[in-house]
């Protein structure tokens, strides 16, 4: 049997919308980028969304947009995928990583508040996995110190902590719409926020610093523009909108179904004595991937012998600090954060799709359990 780690759900609908796109005058940036921006602020209860061509780019963006540039600092978490991190560098900016909870792999609010110096611009945190950090303690923390929050929530769009929805309190949010997401437009990615003022600047932002994009000229018969602030090239087009508008309605069908594998995985892993990240109570998990914690010392062979027997399964994440671009130009070394080391040597992400059958479901079930246990 093969169970591929990923695979999407897109239907006719996505199809059609895509089709009526390519059909029409209007390729990029648009009605539809417009469609989708108020459908995801309604999902996420939130004000403002601003569609972007990834969640990289909505870092970079929001980053730029709450002031932080070279000189200044960023707290951030080692475990994530590199982009977090990176856009922090983008800006010219130092991330400064604070080590992560060592039994659900989030950054440790608890040792936000000394990681604060006077450079100290922003506080990046991740949802990793598709869990909240504790937001409502780490909102504390950033009114006490006057430093905004940006949330990645590239992991988290359907979760909910305390009430607390991604981007709701907070500077922002950013989500991805990458190929492994829970919605997908290939690529793709939104900056939501409560703040109108700053989702017009990271709108500014996504187009080069344009006062007026295309499709407001166009609409508005306005003959020109002005450029005011440095911007980059950002826009979410049409075609991603177009890809996305149906997935959006299907979001918690499809979150229900992941739920319910997941919940399948950790009865079976817990019999077995497989370490799973505790989950947190008050919480809905975005139920982003499904990790698993094995000996750092059978990591290899127990993800060979998952890949072999024709199961996806793949790591996320190394530790950041430890890859040699971190290490040559911050310093970093092992040691530094031995939580999100001892995780990164230690996790398998296994397939969690709404697309799983239940026979495959049973498959992955049975391989990890005898990978672990051979
Ligand atoms: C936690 C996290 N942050 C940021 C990103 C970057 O997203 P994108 O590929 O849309 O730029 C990812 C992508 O997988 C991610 O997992």
């Amino acid at each position: 049997m093969k169970v591929e780690f990923y695979k999407h759900n897109l239907g006719a609908k996505e199809i059609e919308l895509v089709e009526k796109v390519l059909r029409s005058l209007f390729l990029t940036t648009g009605s539809h980028v417009d469609d989708l921006e108020g459908k995801l602020s309604k999902y996420l209860d939130t004000d403002f969304t601003v569609g972007l061509t990834s969640c990289t780019a909505a870092l970079h963006l929001s980053l730029l947009a709450a002031g932080v540039g070279p000189g200044d600092e960023v707290i951030t978490t080692p475990m994530s995928f590199v982009a977090t991190s990176n856009s922090i560098l983008m800006t010219g900016a130092t991330p400064i990583f604070v080590d992560v909870e060592k039994d659900t792999g989030n950054i440790d609010v608890d040792l936000i508040e000394k990681a604060i110096t006077k450079k100290t611009k922003a506080i990046l945190p991740v949802h990793l996995y598709g869990q909240m950090v504790d937001m409502k303690k780490l909102l504390a923390i950033s009114e006490k110190h006057g430093i905004p929050v940006i949330e990645d929530s590239a992991h988290a769009l359907e979760a909910k902590r305390d009430g607390i929805k991604p981007g709701q309190k907070s500077f922002g949010s950013c989500f991805s719409f990458y190929a492994t997401k829970s919605i997908t437009s290939g690529e793709g990615g939104a900056f939501t926020t409560a703040n109108e003022d700053m989702a017009k600047l990271v709108t500014k932002l996504r187009s080069h610093g344009i006062t007026s994009e295309l499709a407001q000229r166009v609409r508005t018969g306005l003959k020109t523009y002005d450029v005011d602030v440095l911007g980059w090239k950002y826009n979410m087009d049409n075609i991603q909108a177009a890809l996305l508008i149906p997935q959006i309605d299907k979001i918690e069908k499809h979150w229900k179904r992941r739920e319910e594998i997941a919940q399948k995985y950790r009865k079976a892993f817990t019999k077995i004595g497989i370490e799973m990240p505790r989950e947190y109570e008050n919480s809905k998990h975005g139920r982003h991937i499904f990790p698993i914690w094995v000996d750092r010392k059978k990591r290899g062979k127990i993800l060979d012998y998952i890949n072999n027997h024709g199961v996806g399964a793949v790591v996320n994440y190394p530790s950041i600090h430890l890859f040699s671009y971190y290490r040559k130009t911050l310093g970093f070394k092992e040691g530094m954060f031995p939580n999100c080391e001892e995780i990164a040597e230690r996790e398998i992400t296994i397939p969690l799709y709404s697309k799983l059958t239940d026979k495959e479901v049973n498959y992955v079930i049975r391989t990890v359990g005898d990978a672990v246990t051979s």
